[in-house]
């Protein structure tokens, strides 16, 4: 039998009121990510068991930022804008324009603000048991608070779903909550919207009350019951840190499924795009922004910071490094202590171990980094490169000044502001000469200390 396509709604438009932020509650971010990208990855990673159709984004609150970044995303995304904020019936029924009047596929509605719901689930509950009729995904939680109530009739099928808001207390203490997805066939969901009435409470149509319709017009809606922690809803900063903090437990536990070792898991944080591969030794305490690609057998010391890097196999990293974007750490290199890293490529084998700023940098193999370098790579005005090639010995507390190209195998000498290119196979140094007084009597010190104690 042929599978029906199916289309998305995600339903973006609200205000958000209790993020209390200027921007649009789907842009927040969760591990590094937009929260609405999170949603929509998946469901594109799952196109082909979709057998994907349309994806539309109702968008509303600052919607040229939602689209702008969703459009960057993924051009194939539709979006339609919901005028006025007048509830998720209304932002169904400005959806619909999209679809034709016929339209025979299935519609999955989905709240952008509930990235974590699991896609693959909902194909093979669509599947395998709604055919023609409807389905909702639920949850049970000790804490129910804020969402609205499903509740079953004595088949265990969906009967009518209460808002918080206008629940009893019976109904309050139902701890199966919705979602926020709806499932069915376009036509009947688009035809129940159209039916649904003004909440007098809240002044909204809300899309919940197609669960009523549809048992009214004598269709079956079933039940997905789903974990938790896929369901969740973000309406305010603390559920984005919860969310985040859900997210970080997976991702800890895949990387180390994977191979890696996290010494105290709980305190490494990971963006949704971090690679990590197999025999990684991470230290407590270590951040991964976005970006971040890490081979085999790295070790990662704790206290370190690092986004927008790729750590080829067999470094040593930290503890307490800092590597910024655009940065690539060579195979076995060691970057130590107090080291900012940012834009620049470090060879195989090299060193920068103690206390220094790498940056616009272009650093061969086996180069050797002393403590406190720093490569001056702005003027002020441009930012310059500074090279450094194969097998060359940079000294302590050297400053080299960009744009500068140093040699093979050359040698810096340490405390030296160097301007000037240094050849291969030179040193070079520049530092004014020690001056050394020798005391005229033996007791110089002594007496110095007595007169200044006498004068007391
Ligand atoms: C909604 C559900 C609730 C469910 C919860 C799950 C309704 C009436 N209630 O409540 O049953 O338990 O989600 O998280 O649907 N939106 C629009 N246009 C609007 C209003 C909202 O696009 O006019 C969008 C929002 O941007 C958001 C989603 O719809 O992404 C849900 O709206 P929200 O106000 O967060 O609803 P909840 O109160 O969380
Ligand atoms: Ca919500």
């Amino acid at each position: 039998m042929k599978r029906q396509p199916v289309s998305f709604i995600i339903l973006a438009a609200g205000l958000g009121k209790r993020m209390k932020s200027s921007i649009p509650k789907a842009l927040h971010l969760i591990a590094g990510k937009p929260i609405i990208l999170h949603l929509l990855e998946n469901i594109f990673l799952h196109r082909e068991l979709c057998n994907l159709d349309q994806v539309v984004v109702v968008t509303g609150y600052k919607a040229e930022l939602l689209e702008n970044v969703v459009g960057e995303y993924r051009k194939e995304i539709k979006f339609v804008r919901q005028k006025n904020q007048v509830g998720t019936a209304n932002a169904v029924k400005v959806a619909s324009c999209l679809f034709g009047e016929n339209y025979q596929g299935n519609l999955a509605i989905l709240c952008g603000d509930a990235p974590l719901i699991n896609i693959k689930d909902i194909m093979y509950f669509m599947n395998a048991k709604l055919h023609d009729n409807l389905g909702v995904i639920a949850f049970n939680t000790v804490n129910p608070s804020g969402y609205g109530r499903v509740i079953k009739d004595k088949n265990g099928l969906a009967l009518k779903i209460v808002e918080e808001k206008e629940a009893n207390r019976g109904e309050k203490n139902c701890k199966l909550c919705n979602s926020g997805a709806l499932l069915g066939k376009a036509e009947y969901i688009f035809q129940f919207v159209l039916d649904i009435e003004k909440n007098i409470v809240k002044k909204e149509k809300y899309l919940t009350d197609v669960i009523a319709l549809a048992n009214r017009a004598g269709k079956k809606v079933y039940i997905l019951e789903a974990a938790e922690t896929e369901c969740k809803g973000i309406n305010d900063r603390v559920a984005v840190s919860m969310v985040e903090k859900d997210l970080q437990i997976t991702y800890r536990k895949k990387a180390m499924e994977n191979g890696a070792t996290l010494v105290a898991p709980e305190t490494v944080f990971f963006a949704s795009d971090t690679v990590i591969g197999r025999d990684v030794h991470i230290g407590p305490n270590v951040f991964f922004g976005n970006g971040v690609t890490i081979e085999d057998e790295v070790i990662i010391h704790s206290f370190c910071h690092i986004e927008g890097v790729i750590i080829k196999a067999k470094a040593i990293i930290g503890p307490f490094a800092r590597l910024r974007p655009d940065t690539i750490i060579g195979k076995g290199a060691r970057i130590g202590n107090f080291v900012e890293i940012k834009k620049s490529t470090i060879g195989p084998g090299s060193k920068v171990n103690h206390l220094s700023y790498v940056g616009d940098s272009k650093i061969g193999e086996n180069v050797n980094i002393g403590a406190g370098v720093i490569t001056c790579n702005y003027d002020g005005i441009n930012k310059n490169v500074t090279s450094i090639d194969d097998g060359s010995f940079i000294g302590s507390n050297s400053s080299l000044v960009a744009p500068i190209k140093i040699g093979k195998n050359a040698i810096i000498g340490a405390g030296s502001v160097i301007t000037d290119d240094v050849p291969d196979e030179s040193l070079s140094l520049e530092r004014s000469k020690q001056v050394t007084k020798i005391s005229k009597t033996k007791n110089h010190f002594i007496k110095l200390k007595n007169k200044s104690s006498k004068r007391k």
